[in-house]
């Protein structure tokens, strides 16, 4: 066993965390997750209507008797979603942990934390992440350019962001980005960070509520097959390259500056479903993480998460303490 300041936290057995995914984290990935001894995300939005959360929580509590979270994103640009209601349906679900995301939720803690709801805000910076200890956010989920989805605008990769954040941070912070075995769970904790954050690496697991393409793609995909999007919409995506990829960054290429998210709206919009549900996996672009490169199989959520702590644990206690014995 692992123990640290996250485990404690968030009363989880492995310090492992599944970020929440777009048409992934439903009930079934949570408590695969959970079950498993990590903790499992929710993915707020995917949901249309905060009634809806309200029963995909339910659902996740007939799965599991462990913690689960939910994530909740704060989008750029698009028309806002209900957030108070989505909030009012994680606390009558009894959620204890929220995972935010996207823009500052500044204005949504005072209703989190009188609820007595843990907050995890995931940022792609250290400036965010100071940002999000000095609101009253209890960990940060510092998330490297490595990571599939938005990074953001600063391209500063775990091997510099997990150190700069052990420098300035109090709270405690989760490694994102990249993230997918026990090598790296072990170099995240020397590097100051108290556990890991998941996102690519769990879906290709045999819980993961998603068509068996979208599996295989990541089997089959290098850590040279992602490539980033929207970059000149300030909305960085990193995705799996496709020819819907490929529309995308011809458009960027001649509209330059002028480019608007309408110009890429059939490459970008509701594709999800087409694409996680169906196996349409040209329908359109997808948060994919570049390590994908080191996804070789599709294992269960224990297999995989108990297979990155015992590997982590006998890392430690062979390779590195021998290193120091030597
Ligand atoms: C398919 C997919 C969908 C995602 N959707 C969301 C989302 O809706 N909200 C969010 O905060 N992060 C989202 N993420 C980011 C993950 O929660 C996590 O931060 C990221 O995947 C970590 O990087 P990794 O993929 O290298 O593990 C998504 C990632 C993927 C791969």
């Amino acid at each position: 066993m692992i123990k640290t300041k996250i485990t404690e936290m968030l009363n989880i057995d492995h310090p492992i965390v599944q970020g929440g995914m777009h048409y992934v984290g439903f009930a079934e990935m949570a408590a695969a997750v959970s079950n498993a001894g990590g903790l499992g995300i929710i993915t707020g939005l995917t949901q249309p209507t905060p009634d809806d959360l309200a029963k995909e929580i339910a659902r996740c509590h007939e799965m599991t008797d462990k913690p689960f979270g939910v994530n909740l994103t704060f989008l750029p640009g698009f028309a806002a979603p209900d957030y108070p209601g989505y909030i009012k349906a994680i606390i009558e679900g009894g959620i204890k942990i929220v995972e935010t995301a996207g823009r500052s939720p500044e204005a949504f803690m005072p209703p989190l934390k009188e609820a007595g709801i843990k907050v995890i805000h995931k940022c792609t910076s250290v400036r965010h992440a100071l940002k999000a200890e000095k609101i009253g956010c209890d960990a940060a989920s510092v998330d490297g350019f490595e990571c599939g989805g938005h990074p953001g605008e600063d391209d500063i990769p775990n091997m510099i962001l997990l150190p700069r954040a052990a420098e300035e941070l109090k709270i405690p912070f989760i490694a994102s980005g990249g993230m997918g075995n026990a090598q790296q769970l072990v170099a995240a904790l020397a590097m100051g960070a108290e556990g890991i954050n998941m996102g690519t690496r769990f879906i290709a697991t045999k819980e993961a509520p998603v068509h068996q393409n979208v599996k295989d793609a990541l089997v089959n995909a290098s850590e040279l097959d992602t490539t980033l999007i929207m970059r000149p919409l300030r909305n960085t995506e990193r995705v799996l390259k496709n020819d819907a990829v490929n529309r995308i960054l011809e458009k960027e290429k001649s509209l330059g500056d002028k480019i608007q998210i309408q110009d890429i709206f059939g490459e970008v919009a509701g594709v999800y479903p087409k694409i996680m549900q169906e196996g349409t996996m040209e329908a359109g672009a997808w948060s994919c993480g570049m390590v994908a490169g080191l996804i070789h199989d599709i294992p269960t959520c224990k297999e995989l998460i108990e297979g990155i702590v015992s590997e982590a644990e006998s890392i430690i206690s062979s390779r590195l303490a021998n290193l120091k014995s030597a």
